[in-house]
């Protein structure tokens, strides 16, 4: 079968992965390839057992696969053949030299451009899928023009704002696609060319197109924002803790003003994933790096406070269990960022689990899609501190002889366990230490638990 088009995607991972996956369904007549210098991924994308756990994904991917949908290592070919490159590697913070901690680190991204060059014999269109600072499209277009074959490259902005857990539908049924190009005639025709994908299925008002700096900096902005109404109301949690106010209560009563809206509203442990705190850190570099202080100030303080209720809910734990878990078994329902995903990075449960081994606590870990990289996760931590862990899918078995649970993650299942079960397994006292709010405190109470939730007040059996 000839197909109309070639579509390239450089990096198989949880954007790459599922976004090719749902543009191959939509798109037959488009051939799409997804390459990655990582092997082992590849394979798992070609089997049945994929990479990533996302909803609703394996069928997607087996409705394309094979049909019109490949997953490779061979980049070079890829790149020979494609049209279109879209360009998805991961851009993490920066962990050394200037900008550490904070700057995005570029050189996956880069080094994607060199090999572009390389193996191209034809103009192409490359579309930006990573998150990056705004202006890297101009570094791009720098290194893929600068090519002694005479090859023109267009260079477009597609952010993708898919959320982990939800991807499926998120590409499915996008609340926008947003693609920034060049003003110029070859500008406007490759947007136009990567309009064309999305306007198979996207309705043609969701399609926003802008400049390449604006769609560049609306990813940052975007995630800016959600994580600024999560540490928000964190902030708010704190203070309901001392105030005897409800911050679900509070939630409830502000989220009911149309202009706020009631999502990204619920306090919890904190946000995590690979993208909240790196996004806004490099927002915080790019806005101090032009000297714009107060700017990248008040975007920091979004981490900060983010960091801020991971800690304090470590020290709800270490207080309320009289001061010491040295030897205590407590279990940690989740490990995941957040529910329906298996991605563990920059979860709140890394920072949770370190504090309490480093106090020596006794830790199980219960999760039902992530425990394979809370392993790896922990391997560091494990031999650094005097504390033990176990990894047991079974909540259940998990509790069994526990003092305490801390709920990490928001599972629905954690709703339905039978908690009267478990409290009997448990040792006495039991506590609960609800780091979502998502579990039933007056229940857990009237089994005999000793009950923490975030910013609301505390059920406790001591006089
Ligand atoms: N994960 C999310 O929810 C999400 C959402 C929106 C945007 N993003 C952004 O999308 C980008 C990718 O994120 P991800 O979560 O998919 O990352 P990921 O780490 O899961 O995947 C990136 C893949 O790129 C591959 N890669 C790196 N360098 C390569 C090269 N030179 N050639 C071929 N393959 C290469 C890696 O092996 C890896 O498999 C990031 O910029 C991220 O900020 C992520």
């Amino acid at each position: 079968m000839k197909y109309k088009k070639n579509i390239l995607c450089i990096g198989a991972g949880y954007v790459g992965g599922p976004t090719m996956a749902v543009i191959a369904a939509k798109c037959p007549d488009f051939k799409v390839t997804v390459v990655d210098v990582n092997a082992e991924r590849i394979r798992a994308w070609n089997g049945d057992r994929l990479p990533i756990f996302e909803p609703g994904l394996l069928e997607v991917v087996r409705e394309a696969r094979g049909r019109n949908l490949f997953f490779s290592t061979d980049i070079a070919a890829g790149i020979r053949e494609a049209d279109i490159i879209f360009v998805s590697v991961n851009t993490p913070t920066k962990t050394f030299g200037q900008g550490a901690g904070m700057a995005s680190d570029l050189q996956y991204w880069e080094k994607t451009a060199h090999e572009i060059v390389a193996h191209s014999d034809r103009a192409k269109i490359i579309v930006e899928k990573s998150t990056l600072p705004v202006r890297t499209a101009e570094a791009m277009e720098h290194i893929l023009q600068e090519n002694k074959k005479g090859i023109h490259f267009e260079v477009v902005s597609n952010p993708e704002f898919l959320a982990e857990g939800s991807a499926v539908r998120d590409l499915l049924e996008p609340d926008r696609v947003l693609i920034g190009s060049r003003q110029t005639e070859a500008g406007l025709q490759a947007m136009r060319e990567v309009r064309e994908i999305f306007a198979r299925w996207v309705p043609a008002e969701k399609i926003i197109t802008t400049n390449l700096w604006s769609a560049e900096l609306s990813k940052l902005v975007a995630n800016a924002f959600l994580a600024q109404r999560i540490s928000s109301i964190n902030a708010v949690s704190a203070l309901c803790e001392k105030t005897g106010a409800d911050v679900g209560e509070i939630s409830f009563a502000v989220g009911s003003d149309k202009r706020i809206g009631p999502r990204f509203l619920n306090a919890s442990i904190g946000f995590g994933g690979s993208c909240f705190k790196k996004d806004i850190l490099n927002l915080v570099y790019i806005s101090r790096s032009y000297g714009l202080i107060e700017v990248a100030d008040y975007w920091e303080a979004v981490v900060r406070m983010n960091e801020y209720q991971q800690e304090r809910f470590v020290q709800a734990i270490i207080r309320e269990m009289f001061h010491t878990v040295v030897g205590k078994k407590i279990v940690l329902l989740g490990f995941a960022f957040k529910a329906d995903t298996g991605d563990t990075r920059e979860s709140p449960g890394i920072h949770v689990a370190r504090k309490l081994l480093e106090e020596r606590a006794s830790l199980v870990i219960s999760d039902p899609q992530a425990l394979e990289n809370a392993r790896r996760d922990l391997a560091a931590i494990v031999g650094a501190t005097a504390g033990t862990v176990e990894y047991e899918p079974d909540p259940y078995r998990a509790a069994a002889g526990a003092q305490g649970l801390a709920v990490i993650t928001e599972w629905p299942a954690y709703r339905e366990l039978d908690f009267e079960k478990i409290f009997a397994s448990m040792g006495k006292p039991a506590f609960v230490f609800d780091g979502r709010n998502i579990l039933d405190h007056r229940r857990l109470f009237e089994i005999g638990f000793n009950v923490f939730p975030l910013g609301k007040p505390s059920l406790t059996h001591f006089a």
